[in-house]
């Protein structure tokens, strides 16, 4: 059975199983991870990084000593692990004084102060390495219609983003900004809810090569989206910098489980896709494998770190699966049946346009639409059944 190793660039949040499990409705039921023990315990496991808001590593408010002893250690682990960060990101929600969003809230106080902490965590993402910044807006939004003004909001947002963006080319930073959509939760509706929010946002930035997008499974599943597809359209617009896995089962709040433990079969056509799915049949994406999901509160710190392995055996079994999906002759036979790939084939000919579009009988006047169908169907169930059997191990 399938075992990580470095070249599967699975990377964790800090605040993932280091999470004490305070919900809504209880208080912690687990103690506090130190970080350099989380880094051990990640590297042990061929995990390659680690990602951190800044506030997981050094609390809120922390003295420059307290916050530069944090680092330290955490330099300290990383050196005699080798485990790297990838990706660094800021907490613009925890505290109150976001209660109304970081670079969007209503308040100009509070926006000042907001690009200013993630100027502070810009440049440590630097100095650590870090290749890509990720923004989750979890407090940009409102409960209430007329309590924002959201073209207001989209134009500080975009202020926001253009001043991190020339503050990173000034320094001369090799590090790019990942958008991370998201519906709700914690606001009642949250600014660029989803991949294509998002994706509409960032062509109306400075520097829009800059910035991509750092999808979560659940959260587009929140929305009722089918995240696949999502990474489809974000694969396509060149913009899948980063990627958050995890496990949701369908719309209902942020449930942040192990990766594949929520829509199964959406997980298996998602890493068909990352696995396979470039455009001449190779990794389409090759950057980290990152897990953002949440140990349920019911475990302790044991199954915490159990739950860590199932991220990457789900990932490792549903590549293995998926794998064995694409080399299956009868597999094969069924995508050729299904006309799968002639999508690829450009609609018009070489050189034509639509005068010789128009002037092709056989497109039009002569094709006899119920002729050519004549009952004849396109396979998908097949397919879907023997994509099916694959994922169960029945094949
Ligand atoms: C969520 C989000 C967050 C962000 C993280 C990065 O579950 O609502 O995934 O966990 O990913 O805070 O900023
Ligand atoms: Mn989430
Ligand atoms: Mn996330
Ligand atoms: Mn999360």
């Amino acid at each position: 059975s399938p075992a990580p190793t470095l070249e599967d660039k699975f990377t964790f949040g800090l605040w993932t199983f280091g999470w004490a499990a305070q919900d809504q409705f209880g208080s912690a039921t687990r103690a506090h991870v130190d970080t350099v023990y989380a880094v051990e315990q990640l590297a042990e496991r061929n995990v390659y990084g680690m990602t951190f808001h800044d506030d997981d590593l050094f609390a809120f408010g922390s003295t420059d000593a307290e916050r530069q002893a944090e680092i330290d250690r955490l330099k300290g682990a990383l050196d005699a692990t080798g485990l790297k960060i990838p990706m660094v990101t800021t907490n613009l929600f925890s505290h109150p004084v976001f209660k109304d969003g970081g670079f969007t809230s209503n308040d100009r106080d509070v926006r000042r102060f907001a690009v200013r902490k993630v100027l502070r965590n810009l440049d440590l993402a630097a100095e650590l390495g870090a290749e890509t910044f990720v923004m989750w807006g979890g407090r940009e939004g409102a409960e209430y219609d007329a309590a924002k003004d959201i073209q207001g909001a989209l134009a500080r947002y975009r202020e926001a983003v253009n001043l991190l963006s020339e503050y990173v080319l000034d320094q001369g930073y090799s590090l790019r900004f990942a958008i991370e959509p998201k519906p709700n939760e914690p606001r009642g509706d949250i600014l660029l809810p989803t991949v294509g929010h998002a994706l509409g946002f960032i062509e109306t930035l400075e520097h829009p090569e800059m910035v991509g997008l750092n999808p979560e499974v659940g959260h587009e599943q929140m929305a009722g989206l089918n995240f696949t597809a999502g990474i489809a359209q974000a694969l396509d617009a060149g913009k899948l910098f980063h990627i958050d896995l995890n496990g949701q089962r369908g719309v209902k709040f942020d449930q942040d489980l192990v990766f594949g433990h929520g829509d199964l079969q959406n997980a298996f056509s998602l890493v068909d896709l990352l696995e396979h799915g470039g455009p001449n049949g190779g990794q389409a994406y090759t950057g980290p494998r990152h897990f953002d999901y949440k140990p349920s509160r019911t475990e302790d710190p044991e199954g915490v770190w159990r739950s860590v392995d199932a991220n990457m055996r789900m990932y490792l079994l549903l590549k293995e699966r998926a794998a064995a999906f694409r080399a299956d002759p009868e597999v094969q036979e069924a995508l050729a049946a299904s006309k799968v790939a002639e999508i690829q084939q450009p609609t018009l000919n070489e050189g034509e346009g639509y005068a010789e579009l128009l002037a092709d009988r056989s497109a039009y006047e002569d094709f006899d639409a119920e002729a050519y169908f004549d009952g004849k169907g396109f396979g998908f169930v097949r397919l879907q059944q023997l994509a099916l059997e694959h994922l169960m191990g029945a094949r």
